[in-house]
């Protein structure tokens, strides 16, 4: 893709991942407006070409203001990257219908209503990039995770299927799905359930073996200027690959999740994590 005036929407653009490429596209001659909650944490931030905008991905309103500024401005947007998610660290067991319902809200309904605002730019222009930030976790189950997964097999269910949808108006749908990375993931947006943590729960075991590991893996994970990099490759490359892995675990777990059976990538994830 020719990078002059091209359009860029980031969502969840004010930490890692999100935040890392949007100033690598900004500093690629893009336009990138980074949709987030903390305009101010970009305060620090002079080019011209990186734009923070207020945006809350919970409701239509605020998001179609989004859209339409940009809209008004520029005529298109040329590139998204669904990017915002937290996880949810609970057992099924210890659920509350709030978190449930939250952890849908912004990994998989918020990124709906994003795409749906700006899909009929994309389709009235006949092009655009759509590029899901989902997980290796949206290939893989793992417990205690179990709403984090899910909304991730979502969002890998929605990539699949918007592909079909939008080919005929030459919109290209991707998703990443990334191993372990070094972002503030693990450090502000790990919500914990109480009763799960609770030292007296039936799962105390399972959550003093996961958990810390986890929080871990995540802390010493891949650096996210790697998936600005992917994302770049991804715009310029029309034959990118539908979907693409990154990072050490997912390089790691992606290619046995396909070679084993069920039953024996099972016993290899329990034998690592000791689980
Ligand atoms: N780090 C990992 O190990 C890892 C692995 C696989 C996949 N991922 C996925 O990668 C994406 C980016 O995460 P990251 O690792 O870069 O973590 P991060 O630094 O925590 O960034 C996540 C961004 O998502 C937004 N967000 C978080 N909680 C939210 C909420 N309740 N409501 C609305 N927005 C919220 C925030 O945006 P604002 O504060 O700017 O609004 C935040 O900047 C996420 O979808 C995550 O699930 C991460």
């Amino acid at each position: 893709m020719n990078n002059i005036e091209k359009i860029v929407l980031i969502t969840g653009a004010s930490s890692g991942m999100g935040r890392a490429t949007a100033e690598f596209l900004s500093q690629n001659n893009f336009i990138v407006y980074a949709g987030t909650r903390h305009t101010k944490k970009f305060n620090d931030i002079k080019t011209k070409n990186l734009r923070p905008i207020t945006m809350d991905i919970r409701s239509s309103k605020s998001i179609n203001k989004v859209i339409n500024f940009i809209q008004d401005k520029h005529k298109n947007i040329n590139v998204l990257v669904n990017n915002a998610g937290y996880g949810l660290v609970s057992t099924v067991e210890n659920l509350d219908e709030d978190e449930m319902f939250k952890q849908f809200n912004i990994n998989v309904f918020g990124l709906l209503r994003v795409s749906k605002a700006v899909i009929p730019i994309m389709r009235t222009n006949k092009s655009g990039i759509i590029i899901n930030i989902s997980s290796f976790l949206g290939k893989i189950g793992l417990p205690l995770l179990t709403l984090y997964n899910s909304s991730k097999y979502a969002v890998e269910g929605i990539t699949d299927s918007l592909r079909y949808e939008l080919k005929d108006f030459n919109i290209r749908v991707h998703s990443i799905l990334p191993g372990f990375f070094d972002t503030e993931f693990a450090r502000n947006n790990l919500v914990t359930n109480l009763e799960t943590f609770d030292k007296k729960s039936p799962y105390s075991k399972l959550v003093s073996n996961l958990a810390p590991l986890i929080i871990e893996q995540i802390n010493n994970g891949n650096k996210p200027q790697e998936a600005a990099i992917m994302i770049l490759d991804i715009i310029n490359n029309d034959k990118f690959a539908a979907r693409a892995t990154i990072g050490d675990k997912a390089k790691k777990f992606i290619p046995m999740r396909k070679e084993l059976s069920d039953e024996d990538f099972e016993r290899r994830v329990r034998e690592y994590y000791n689980i």
